[in-house]
């Protein structure tokens, strides 16, 4: 199955899944990694691997369906059967979701419904709830709000900071998007109402 990833930062979930599908039993390969800004750790990591990539900066287009217009074109250049959102912290628009719908996924540092947005470990402390976790989940036009594929819960202990709490999520985080996308690519998924059903 042919993957292309979007990134807007560092790309550990990128690495991750490049890690994977250097395995042939994976059954993926991430055929191209597409960004919104330059300069970032996730091109390099791309770039390492041989992978091509591609940069569309909002502000080089005259309008946002512009670039929207562009991200769609350029992404279904390379034929995906997923796109993989890793910390593309861009929204995509109609154009785009309409040309890969129920192929466009997400993964998000809490458990939805809870804490969706930029602060998902901020918030989670804040609130002060023991368990959080990570989801993957369809992308749909709302911050976080599409239908759930997956989800892993991890604690938050008493003495956690921001920062202890945020990599034990991402650790837990990386190993549900690995096994899910590798079950999703080697076994199909179907949706049934919010219902996402894989294998
Ligand atoms: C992930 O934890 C994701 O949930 C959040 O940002 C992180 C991306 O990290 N939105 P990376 O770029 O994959 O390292």
């Amino acid at each position: 199955a042919r993957l292309v990833v979007l990134i807007s930062g560092s790309g550990s979930n990128l690495q991750a899944l490049i890690d994977a599908c250097a395995d042939p039993a994976y059954g993926a390969e991430v055929v191209a990694v597409g960004a919104d800004r330059d300069g970032i750790e996730g091109l390099n990591r791309a770039e390492r691997a041989g992978i091509p990539t591609f940069v569309h900066k909002v502000r080089d287009f005259a309008a946002r369906s512009d670039w929207d217009s562009a991200m769609t074109e350029t992404v279904a250049g390379y034929e995906p059967d997923l796109v993989v959102s890793a910390g593309f912290l861009k929204l995509l628009g109609d154009g785009f979701l309409e040309r890969f719908d129920g192929r466009y996924i997400n993964t998000h540092n809490s458990l939805l419904p809870s804490f969706p947005g930029m602060r998902g470990p901020a918030a989670a402390l804040e609130y002060g709830v023991k368990v959080t976790g990570a989801t993957l989940f369809l992308c749909d036009a709302g911050v976080d709000t599409g239908q759930i594929i997956a989800q892993v819960a991890v604690p938050v202990l008493d003495d956690d900071s921001l920062e202890t709490l945020t990599e034990r999520i991402k650790v837990a985080e990386r190993q549900q998007l690995v096994d899910t996308v590798g079950a999703m690519v080697r076994g199909g998924w179907r949706v049934e109402g919010r219902r996402v059903v894989v294998g």
